[in-house]
C-alpha cells in the first residue's frame, strides 16, 4: 500500500521544514494519479501570516510540474494525535477533487479520511451573473 511510503516520504521531508517561529515542523507527501510523489514542508516567515503549510507546498510543486489529479496526501508532525490538515489547505486541495488524506504522527499513529469528508461543501467557483 502507498500509505506507508507516503508517510515515510513526508517524515523525511519534514526534516527540512522551515519553522523557526513555531518550531512546529510539518512534512507532506502527495501522490499523483500517475504514480509520482511530491513532498512539501511548512515554510514560515517573519511576517507570520505569510507562512505556507506543508500540504500546499507539496501540492503546488506537483501542480507546477503539470500534475492535476491526485490519489492521496500524507501529512506528518510530532503531535499526540495524527495531524489533520488546516481548513485553508483542505479548500486548496479540494480544487483538484477528492483524494485520500493520510494523517500521521512520529509515533506511528495513522488516521485516514477522504478530503470530501474533511471538507464537505467546499467552495467551487461558478460564473456569476454580472
Ligand atoms: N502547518 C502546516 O504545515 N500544515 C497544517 O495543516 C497545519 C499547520 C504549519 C504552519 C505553521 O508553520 C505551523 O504548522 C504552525 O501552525
Amino acid at each position: 500500500m502507498y500509505a506507508k511510503e507516503l508517510i515515510e516520504r513526508a517524515k523525511k521531508a519534514r526534516e527540512n521544514a522551515y519553522a523557526p517561529y513555531s518550531k512546529f515542523k510539518v512534512g507532506a507527501a502527495i501522490l499523483t494519479e500517475d504514480g509520482e510523489i511530491y513532498t512539501g514542508v511548512n515554510v514560515e516567515n517573519a511576517s507570520f501570516g505569510l507562512t505556507v503549510c506543508a500540504e500546499r507546498v507539496a501540492l503546488f510543486k506537483a501542480v507546477s510540474d503539470g500534475k492535476r489529479s491526485f490519489k492521496a496526501i500524507a501529512v506528518v508532525a510530532d503531535t499526540e494525535e495524527p495531524v489533520p490538515p488546516c481548513g485553508a489547505c483542505r479548500q486548496v486541495l479540494s480544487e483538484f477533487g477528492d483524494m485520500e488524506v493520510i494523517m500521521a504522527n512520529l509515533k506511528g499513529d495513522v488516521k485516514i479520511a477522504r478530503l470530501r469528508d474533511l471538507l464537505p461543501d467546499s467552495f467551487k467557483f461558478e460564473e456569476g451573473k454580472r
